[in-house]
């Protein structure tokens, strides 16, 4: 049922929007002919347009944001009874948010110490680049300041957050780039680099090495990754993986960065990604559901260790994290955030990510079967990806433009679900689904029927 009022008149919000607003990852010139979406509501896993037509958002927000979904009251409420108490005071002071909800956040993870609060996961990255450059500064001459991403992986949109970025697509254009970041090959057996090797994760985890080796072990200070790599076409992580990534990290003393600005809170069926693996970080960055689009707070955590990095040499007037963000200090941020998180404990959210998202890949694997085009499905929690082919033998990639159509098709019928896009250059054939941690069965059963209906509607 539509909750909203039919009265309600859109056409000058829809000129509006055409005339002044500039949409994210948009061609604009279809909308000097068709009007765009503009989204009026939310309740729960549904969100309703300007025409008043139901969609199942399979996606979280579009970005896999609103992970407790739409309409959370208890959020709204803690954000505004905040903000008439206290909106904002620069973070060099403490808030009784951003201490509550540090205090809660790091009892989800043990072994981690400090959180650090910005606004957004380029900025939490960021600012754990920050952190590896100033340690090599000061404990390393300035020597180990490399720092290494994988290829496919994703960490941000600003200039230093898209040089750590393995996706071609995403980059193109936007250099030249900040020096100091290389490239490391990414652990997706289904697209193997070596050919069939009996033990892809540890080939893979040892290409990280070959690259450090090749670089000089006394230059890399870092290594990024995102747990599950979101994006770059939802790739988890090879048997036998992490331990080895873990291993070289300690071996040639290199920080490793976790990017959990996707998996974080609840998204795989673990409070972060990492803690399915064993991972012991020493960063781990957080955004989206954070606070489930509730506010706009990023986190870089850190370990007590590097921690003590940038404390224990007072008499240095420089040897202290010198960063600030401004809007780091707004206090909606963690008041949504705690929130968010309580929702997720008392709802046991967890538990039905695991098991959604069990039923979900089940229901798109029965639909291999039928469809040849499904190459594979693959996926941890609530974040899956079935990536399209056009024939499974060769794996050869269905073109962009189809994977396109399916997510047009799933949308004319009230479902929105997501694909790679602009990301790799002829690897945006991953259709994505990410639906809110309270989604039901049912709501899988529709998100699978379209999907069925859309592949059919596309291929034959
Ligand atoms: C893994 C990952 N890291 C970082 C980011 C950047 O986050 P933001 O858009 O909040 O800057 C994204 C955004 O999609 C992401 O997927």
């Amino acid at each position: 049922m539509s909750p909203l009022d039919k009265t309600n008149d859109y056409s000058e919000i829809v000129a509006n929007d055409k005339a002044h607003v500039w949409h994210h990852l948009s061609q604009h010139k279809k909308y000097e002919t068709v009007d765009p979406k503009i989204i009026i509501e939310g309740k729960g896993m549904r969100v309703w347009d300007q025409n008043g037509k139901e969609h199942l958002d399979a996606v979280s927000g579009g970005v896999w944001t609103v992970n407790v979904g739409y309409g959370r009251t208890e959020i709204a409420d803690a954000v505004r009874d905040q903000l008439v108490k206290l909106n904002y005071f620069a973070n060099s002071m403490g808030s009784i948010p951003g201490a509550n909800f540090s205090k809660a956040l790091i009892d989800k993870m043990p072994g981690m110490s400090r959180v650090y609060m910005s606004n957004s996961g380029s900025e939490a990255n960021e600012k754990a680049y920050k952190i590896v450059r100033q340690i090599s500064a000061q404990k390393h001459g300035g020597k180990k300041n490399k720092i290494l991403y994988r290829d496919r992986d994703y960490h941000g949109t600003t200039i230093t957050a898209l040089s750590s970025c393995g996706q071609d697509e995403r980059k193109a254009l936007y250099g030249p780039f900040t020096p100091g970041f290389v490239n490391v090959p990414h652990c997706l057996e289904y697209r193997s680099q070596w050919g069939d090797v009996d033990d892809y994760g540890l080939r893979a985890a040892n290409a990280i090495e070959e690259v450090i080796l090749a670089e000089g072990p006394d230059t890399v200070g870092g290594l990024i990754l995102e747990p599950v790599t979101a994006g770059g076409g939802v790739i988890t992580p090879p048997e036998g993986y992490w331990d080895r990534v873990q291993e070289i990290c300690k071996q040639y003393d290199i920080l490793l960065i976790i990017d959990e600005v996707v998996c974080g809170l609840g998204r795989t069926g673990k409070w972060f990604g990492y803690q399915h693996y064993g991972i012991k970080p020493d960063m781990v960055t957080m955004a989206k559901g954070v606070a489930s689009g509730y506010a706009a707070i990023s986190c870089t955590v850190t370990t007590e260790e590097v921690f003590n990095a940038f404390k224990d040499d007072e008499a240095d007037p420089m040897s202290y994290f010198r960063d600030i963000s401004t809007f780091g200090g707004c206090n909606a941020g963690p008041a949504a955030a705690l929130a968010n998180l309580e929702i997720i404990e008392k709802e046991n959210l967890l538990d039905n990510c695991t098991k959604m998202g069990d039923y979900l890949i089940f229901k798109l694997e029965g639909l291999m079967d039928k469809h040849s085009c499904i190459g594979q499905v693959r996926g941890k929690g609530l974040f899956i990806g079935a990536e399209l082919v056009e024939d499974r033998e060769t794996k050869e990639p269905v073109h962009e433009s189809k994977a396109q159509a399916v997510v047009g098709h799933c949308m004319a019928n009230g479902v929105i679900i997501g694909v790679t896009n602009r990301s790799l250059a002829g690897f945006n054939n991953t259709l994505c689904l990410s639906p809110a941690l309270i989604v039901t069965k049912d709501d899988c059963d529709q998100i699978v029927n379209a999907i069925d209906n859309a592949l059919s509607e596309v291929f034959g």
